[in-house]
């Protein structure tokens, strides 16, 4: 057997586990999706959403990319939140991290790995910003994994600046946003900052102030 047809065997069994399990498992499925949750992850193989969360199909939506950014000009993302936030209504946007990040470690560098160099900026930004704080720390691994935390804080604010969340706020009083980092080494994730709807910026310039029109 080919490598990769055992994902279609697995595939294969599993749905029929499931309808064995609950015979109306897909049929309730089929016509909609109302997730509470929009994940927004890192691509790592280590870190799937559903799996450590023990969440099933229709109750998590995810975006992964790669140290799970929240650039303002990555269409991708920003259709996934819209579509959460506007048309599923989710209650809560989870910026979910993890130690040990490879992405972080790169950005970390001064080498050049080359197109993704554009992408990891955005993680020497973070650094830039809390140089004081990360350098204070002894080590690599704690210094990586400080930055690591930061960035995740940095990634919620940025959901914050959006006038999609900031719109969603004002009108209905959701989402919740949510950084949490995951422990590759327990498989334990860590809160680690939380902004409710409504929450101040960190400062009134990310603020629109002309959302009711
Ligand atoms: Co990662």
């Amino acid at each position: 057997m080919e490598q990769h047809e055992r994902l279609l065997l697995e595939n294969k069994a599993w749905a029929r586990e499931e309808v064995l399990k609950d015979p109306d498992f897909f049929e309730r499925l089929v016509n909609i999706q109302r997730p509470d949750f929009l994940w927004i992850g890192c691509s790592d193989s280590r870190v799937p959403p559903d799996k450590i969360t023990q969440t099933k199909p229709g109750e998590i939506f995810i975006h992964r990319n790669v140290a799970n950014l929240v650039i303002h000009t990555d269409l991708n993302l920003m259709s996934v939140l819209q579509y959460a936030v506007e048309v599923l209504e989710v209650k809560h946007v989870i910026v979910c991290g993890h130690y040990g990040c490879g992405g972080v470690k790169a950005a970390m560098t001064r080498h050049s790995f080359g197109i993704i160099n554009k992408w990891l900026r955005n993680i020497k930004d973070v650094y830039r910003l809390h140089q004081q704080e990360v350098e204070s720390l002894p080590s690599e691994e704690e210094r990586l994994n400080k930055l690591i935390e930061l960035n995740i804080q940095e990634q919620v604010l940025h959901l914050a600046e959006t006038s999609i969340v900031q719109k969603s706020w004002k009108k209905f009083g959701r989402p919740h946003l949510h950084g949490w980092v995951y422990d590759l080494h327990d498989g334990i994730i860590k809160p680690i900052s939380s902004m409710p709807p409504n929450s101040p910026l960190e400062h009134p310039i990310y603020e629109y102030d002309n959302l009711d029109d």
